[in-house]
């Protein structure tokens, strides 16, 4: 984990094609978050890549998550080699003939992160009749095809932040990704338009340059641009950070916990901090993203008091009808 709020996407099109294993173990040391997968058929895009079954032999060499970015005519016919490759999202562009929905309930299906990707010129409007079913939206600054392309800055300032709109039914685990010429002159203007993850190809794979480097630079310029345009000068909140959002005891934690991640969120339980019971067992902490911190507080400030309650009834039960027990002590 990269411990800031972008995250970046390695995208392998530029490495050596002839050694990929080599590319993805060294943007594992280097810090990547993702690896990003061009597949490309030669037919949707004038390009020729590689496809699900060299995907399948990558999937062993990382344990980085795989965004596979599809630039193929017909998803829907392919898609199961990918979904057994192992990828662990499946974007493709909205675009192709085929019919859309299917293809992403069937990802959605398989447990993975579903996405649309759109070329400079369709409209984000395109995108509009499949907002539900959608985890990821990937704009394209570049025409799809090929690394190595000047960025498009209109493109960009047009459908980056709008495209948050289209992922507003998921308050956690939504993305937005932007795709093609991003660099260190460019990460700066996508961070301030709250891109969640860039996908950086060519950047990455230049010559004389330090990949861990350029990696931590791409991401620390994007948090900056995220910092002052859209938080009011208030550092990113890390994504991995997580907080404290109650201490219960064992079965009121886990009552809680289940009502928490029905919305989507997900909550970690741990046997941290929290006051001893008189049952000799700490309570348990429920831990939150730090992101989403806000919304849980809104949407469960009240169900919180009422397990505070619960527990305080159960205590006095306890301590009436068994009186209290002795911690176990530890050396
Ligand atoms: C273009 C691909 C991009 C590309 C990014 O069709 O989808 O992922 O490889 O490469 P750069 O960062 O060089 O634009
Ligand atoms: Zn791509």
């Amino acid at each position: 984990m990269s411990g800031g709020r972008a995250l970046i996407a390695a995208s392998i099109l530029d490495a050596d094609l002839s050694n990929l294993a080599n590319a993805v173990r060294r943007l594992g040391t280097a810090g990547a978050d993702r690896i990003h997968l061009d597949v490309m058929d030669g037919h949707f895009v004038p390009n020729l890549t590689f496809g699900a079954k060299t995907i399948k032999h990558l999937r062993k060499r990382t344990d980085l998550p795989l965004d596979a970015h599809l630039m193929i005519s017909e998803p829907g016919r392919y898609l199961d080699e990918y979904l057994d490759a192992g990828c662990d999202s499946i974007t493709f562009h909205v675009e192709v003939e085929e019919e859309i929905a299917p293809i992403l309930e069937r990802i959605r299906a398989a447990g993975r992160a579903a996405g649309l990707s759109l070329r400079p010129t369709t409209p984000l409007a395109a995108l509009e009749p499949y907002r539900q079913l959608l985890d990821i939206v990937m704009v394209m600054a570049v025409e799809p095809g090929f690394g190595g392309q000047t960025f498009m800055h209109d493109v960009a300032r047009q459908k980056l932040l709008p495209a948050r709109d289209l992922l507003s039914h998921k308050v956690y685990g939504g993305e937005i990704h932007v795709d093609g010429g991003v660099n260190r002159e460019t990460a700066e203007f996508v961070g301030a338009l709250g891109v969640d993850v860039l996908v950086v190809g060519s950047a990455l794979f230049t010559k004389g340059r330090d990949l861990g480097r350029e990696i931590r630079l791409i991401r620390a310029l994007a948090d900056e641009g995220y910092q002052y345009a859209l938080n009011g000068g208030e550092p990113p909140i890390p994504r991995d950070r997580m907080v404290t959002f109650t201490s219960l005891p064992k079965h009121l934690a886990r009552a809680l916990m289940e009502e928490i991640e029905a919305g989507g969120i997900p909550v970690v339980m741990l046997r941290g901090d929290g006051a001893m019971n008189p049952d000799g067992v700490r309570d348990y902490d429920l831990l939150v993203p730090a992101t989403v911190e806000a919304v849980v507080i809104e949407r469960h400030r009240h169900t919180r008091q009422g397990y505070l309650r619960a527990a305080e009834t159960w205590r006095e039960t306890f301590v009436r009808e068994r009186g209290v027990i002795a911690p176990p002590s530890h050396p």
